[in-house]
């Protein structure tokens, strides 16, 4: 089955692993702030309690931090454990953590 963030066709509650690889953050300069909040609170919907989500990298192709990743994290924090965690993987070299989102 495939579909389309920030709608996928899932049930809530669906999966207790979900990978985001090379996608959000990525193309930042395409997507808004509105797009990469609804696109994660979508991946937190169809994730299982006690679950957990990857999102990397939280660099964009310009080598730069996601500028609202603090505000992002922030507001996730209120309903999900939020981690910007370190990895030894390297996709650019300034892409040095994936976010772990724990439900
Ligand atoms: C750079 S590729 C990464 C593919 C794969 N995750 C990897 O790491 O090899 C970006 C991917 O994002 C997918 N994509 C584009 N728009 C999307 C959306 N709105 N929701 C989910 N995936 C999307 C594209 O189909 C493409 O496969």
């Amino acid at each position: 089955m495939t579909g389309s963030l920030p709608k996928l066709p899932f049930p809530n509650d669906r999966f207790s692993l979900v990978l985001c690889n090379h996608f959000l953050f990525l193309y930042q300069d395409q997507f808004d702030y509105r797009f990469h909040l609804d696109a994660i609170e979508e991946l937190i919907r169809v994730m299982k309690k006690g679950g957990t989500i990857c999102i990397y990298p939280l660099v964009g192709f310009k080598d730069e931090r996601y500028p609202f990743i603090d505000q992002l994290i922030e507001r996730l924090n209120q309903h999900v454990k939020v981690t910007e965690t370190k990895t030894n993987f390297r996709f650019l070299p300034s892409a040095t953590h994936y976010l772990r989102i724990d439900k």
